[in-house]
């Protein structure tokens, strides 16, 4: 018997077995999304716009240094209930201590914007090998919609293919309309979906 309890099977939507079980009647309760940017001109001229437009609307847009570790958390931690938590898409707020001494040593990556001095947008990367991939992007509510989740990004993209990186991902749940908007303003593609199927 299904109950809401059963753990969702995660596929991708090409996957010949997801269309087998929604033919057999599976549910869907939820999507996410996977997305790939490759930096070219066009890239980076909308990742220079996207700065330039918060940088005008007041915000300083730049590199979140180990010892704005401690922001960055408590930021994610005000907006740890606003995350969508799907089958694939969970998310807990990294240990101040860890993302310092990532940061340090230059595992991890933090692009921030600021007004008058307060933390309101930041976006953390990491080096996957083959790709820079986002761990997680998040704007303090009352800043929402200004465009900062974009601009930290596109500071990221600038800074990190001014260092040689190429390639970048990022990924979420598809009920994030403004996640995925803000990648695609800069140029990411999505290039997998994934359904969350309970049989
Ligand atoms: C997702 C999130 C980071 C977006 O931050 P933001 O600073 O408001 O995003 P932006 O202002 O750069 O908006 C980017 C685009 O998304 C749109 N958008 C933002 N929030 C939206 C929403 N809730 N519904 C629909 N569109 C939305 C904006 O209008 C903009 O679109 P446009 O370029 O066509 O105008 C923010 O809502 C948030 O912190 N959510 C909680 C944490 C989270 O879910 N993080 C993402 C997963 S890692």
């Amino acid at each position: 018997m299904t109950t809401s309890r059963a753990v969702p099977r995660v596929l991708r939507s090409d996957d010949p077995e997801a269309a087998h079980l929604l033919e057999a009647g599976a549910t869907l309760v939820s999507e996410s999304w996977g997305a790939r940017l490759t930096v070219d001109k066009d890239v980076l001229a909308r990742c220079r716009a996207a700065v330039g437009a918060a940088t005008a609307a007041g915000w300083s847009v730049g590199p979140v240094g180990s010892d704005g570790a401690t922001d960055v958390v408590d930021l994610d931690l005000s907006a740890a209930a606003d995350y969508p938590r799907t089958a694939a898409t969970a998310h807990d707020p990294p240990e101040p201590g860890a993302l310092a001494a990532a940061l340090a040593g230059g595992t991890r990556w933090a692009f921030g914007a600021w007004a008058a001095g307060r933390l309101d947008a930041v976006t953390v990367l990491t080096d996957a090998g083959d790709r820079v991939e986002t761990d997680f992007t998040v704007t303090r509510a009352s800043a929402r919609r200004r465009g900062l989740a974009t601009a930290v990004k596109g500071a990221a993209v600038l800074s990190l293919a001014a260092d040689g990186h190429a390639r970048f991902g990022t990924g979420g749940a598809a009920v994030n309309a403004g996640s995925r908007r803000a990648n695609e303003a800069l140029g990411y593609v999505v290039v997998e979906r994934w359904l969350h199927l309970v049989p």
